[in-house]
């Protein structure tokens, strides 16, 4: 076994000897041990770009869950190789919906509205349903980007359908003026339309998924920081549910949140709702200023997590070595509209 000064020694020895033929882009989620060593951090949008943008890097090593390496894939040229350091690194999220799911909601959705629905994605989805919305004519949204891409979708279509997070979905179109007793919920393990009123109301379709990371954070945890510190400004990551969300002060991604402390008064005080290595990195970041995490038991994205510095040094190793068994290769045909989807977005922002 490996000590860690050996694994970051080695780490460094590799991105030496490969210099820019190799590329690191790191998730904000990711563990400081890993962030230690990357070329550029990110919230997804961001990311999505750099791999748009990157023509030099033979390989990128991608210090995030795997939909963000399948998206960095698709964007990538045929000679890039886009590695992940631990293929079980999903996302909880992404695999709420499948294609057999989103197929039969699809199919059950045409037939009682018509041609008037158009599917959206948040990036956190597999790249088989980024392309099943991209033949679709619909787009991928970021947390970033969420309101304008919603705004651009009902600019083609009166209805939408919103995979997979139903937060991010339901906080973007309220704040664009759509009731909540204008959307609706597919539930996709029994096929049904969960809906009260006449389904021609109906102008949002929120998937059924959520984040298990944005769901640990509840309105007790709001609010007790209110009483126990009157004067805290509480942020959160639109993942959250509606009622955490409206009871915040601010909410945006990750990206928006880092901004938000780092533009923040000396001797402010803030609670954030979002991942854990994120808020204890801001924490260390930020000494002049309070900050805790809005749910006490700090709430860790376990898949995020699974990238450390031993599979960081151990798949370096494996590209020096010209043998990686963590390529991501995404399906040729999905990859051809996902791309269509990922670039509809990366054109408005
Ligand atoms: P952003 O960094 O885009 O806000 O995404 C948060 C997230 O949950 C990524 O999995
Ligand atoms: Fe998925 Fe949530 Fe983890 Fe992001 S934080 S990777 S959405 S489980």
């Amino acid at each position: 076994k490996m000590t860690t000064a050996e694994l970051e020694g080695k780490v460094l020895t590799i991105k030496r000897k490969l210099g820019s033929k190799l590329f690191i882009p790191c998730h904000h989620y990711q563990k400081d041990e890993v962030v230690q060593f990357a070329d550029a951090t990110g919230d997804s949008l961001k990311l999505a770009q750099l791999s748009e943008e990157n023509k030099e890097a033979e390989h990128i090593v991608f210090c995030g869950v795997h939909f963000m390496a399948e998206t960095a894939d698709i964007l990538t040229k045929e000679n890039q190789k886009v590695h992940l350091p631990d293929m079980r690194a999903g996302c909880s999220m992404a695999d709420m919906a499948d294609m057999h799911q989103t197929e039969r909601a699809w199919e059950k959705l045409e037939k009682i509205f018509g041609e008037t629905i158009l599917p959206l994605t948040y990036v956190n989805s597999t790249a088989a349903i980024k392309s099943f919305v991209g033949q679709h004519g619909g787009a991928t949204v970021t947390s970033s980007n969420a309101e304008k891409m919603l705004k651009w979708a009902f600019e083609q279509k009166p209805r939408i359908l919103f995979l997979p997070d139903q937060h991010l979905g339901r906080n973007t179109a309220y704040d664009l003026g759509i009731g909540l007793d204008e959307m609706a919920v597919w539930n996709p393990i029994n096929d049904e339309l969960e809906y009260d009123g006449p389904v021609e109301k109906i102008k949002v379709i929120l998937w059924k998924g959520h984040c298990s990371v944005h769901e640990n954070f509840n309105v007790k945890n709001i609010e007790d920081v209110r009483s126990n510190y009157p004067e805290m400004k509480i942020i959160v990551h639109p993942e959250c549910t509606r009622e955490v969300v409206a009871l915040s002060d601010m909410a945006g991604s990750t990206n928006y949140i880092i901004e938000a402390i780092k533009h923040a008064e000396k001797g402010s005080s803030w609670a954030i709702g979002t991942e854990m290595n994120l808020v204890n990195r801001i924490i260390q970041q930020h000494p002049d200023k309070h900050i805790i995490s809005l749910n006490p038991h700090m709430c860790p994205c376990l898949t995020m997590n699974r990238i450390d510095l031993p599979h960081l040094a151990w798949c370096l190793e494996s590209i020096d070595q010209g043998e990686s068994n963590n390529i991501i290769d995404v399906d040729k045909k999905d990859a051809q509209f996902a791309k269509l989807a990922l670039e509809k977005m990366l054109a408005r922002v």
